[in-house]
């Protein structure tokens, strides 16, 4: 970190700020920051960073269970930004004898909690331990249940701690789903083709399913939980901090 960042003190400053003033202001300040993208419409977020850097360091989280469509976006985004686009995989040895012991679909009986704490959670707590700060496309939009109160920027608690301080930025915070596909549609920015098919919201193949018209978009993110569940820890800490 540069000079002192006070991010709740931002965060009230920067509440009503364009995602390309927050991306500015995280560009500023922070050498050491990286941008996670999950190859669905978070492509606004990773776009708008670009154009303002085109140097902007990005990572995704590759679970082992994204949808063939996915992948092959993943791909075309290194080759249509030219960015190098680090992809974390899970610990072998770790998700081995989790699927030797529970089989491949294990999160349909015992929830989602232990294939995305292996799968997505170790992984990006391994990134971002040497990290200083980092940017999502979380909005509050997405889950009026668990995201309705995401700050543009906040102190990350979930992957932080006092001696080792991350900053959180979510530039898209207070985006509309309308927004982001009108950014999409304006500036002829690439997306996900699985958009095309009636997917929303995507995760992975086997925990993501269309929407129907005017079904929220969380509804096609683990459908056989509680909405209170559809968290999948990459931001739960956070947003239990806040509620
Ligand atoms: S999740 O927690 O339910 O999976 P969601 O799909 O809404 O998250 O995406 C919100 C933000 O979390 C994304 O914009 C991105 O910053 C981050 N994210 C989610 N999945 C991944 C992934 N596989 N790789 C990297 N970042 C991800
Ligand atoms: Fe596993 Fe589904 Fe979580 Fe992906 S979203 S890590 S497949 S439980």
């Amino acid at each position: 970190m540069t000079t002192q960042f006070d991010p709740q003190a931002l965060a009230e400053h920067y509440a009503k700020a364009t995602p390309q003033e927050i991306l500015s202001l995280a560009l500023e300040h922070f050498d050491d920051l990286w941008l996670s993208f999950s190859g669905a419409d978070d492509i606004v977020v990773l776009d708008m960073a670009w154009k303002l850097n085109k140097d902007i360091k990005v990572f995704t989280l590759d679970t082992g269970r994204l949808h063939p469509e996915t992948y092959q976006f993943l791909q075309h985004v290194r080759e249509h930004y030219g960015i190098k686009l680090e992809v974390l995989s899970p610990d072998h040895l770790a998700l081995q004898k989790y699927v030797s012991e529970k089989g491949l679909f294990d999160f349909y009986q015992s929830g989602h909690g232990e294939c995305c704490g292996i799968r997505k959670i170790e992984p990006l707590r391994r990134k971002l331990s040497g990290v200083e700060a980092w940017i999502t496309g979380q909005r509050r939009d997405q889950s009026p249940g668990t995201r309705s109160h995401v700050p543009v920027i906040e102190q990350d608690q979930a992957f932080g701690n006092d001696a080792n301080p991350l900053i959180k930025f979510n530039p898209l915070a207070n985006y509309s789903s309308e927004e982001v596909w009108t950014y999409i549609r304006m500036l002829e920015v690439p997306y996900n083709t699985l958009h095309e098919r009636g997917f929303a919201s995507i995760g992975c193949e086997p925990c993501t399913r269309p929407t129907l018209p005017n079904q929220h978009e969380r509804e096609g993110r683990w459908w056989w939980e509680e909405a209170t569940q559809k968290e999948c820890g990459l931001h739960a800490g956070n947003l239990i901090a806040k509620n």
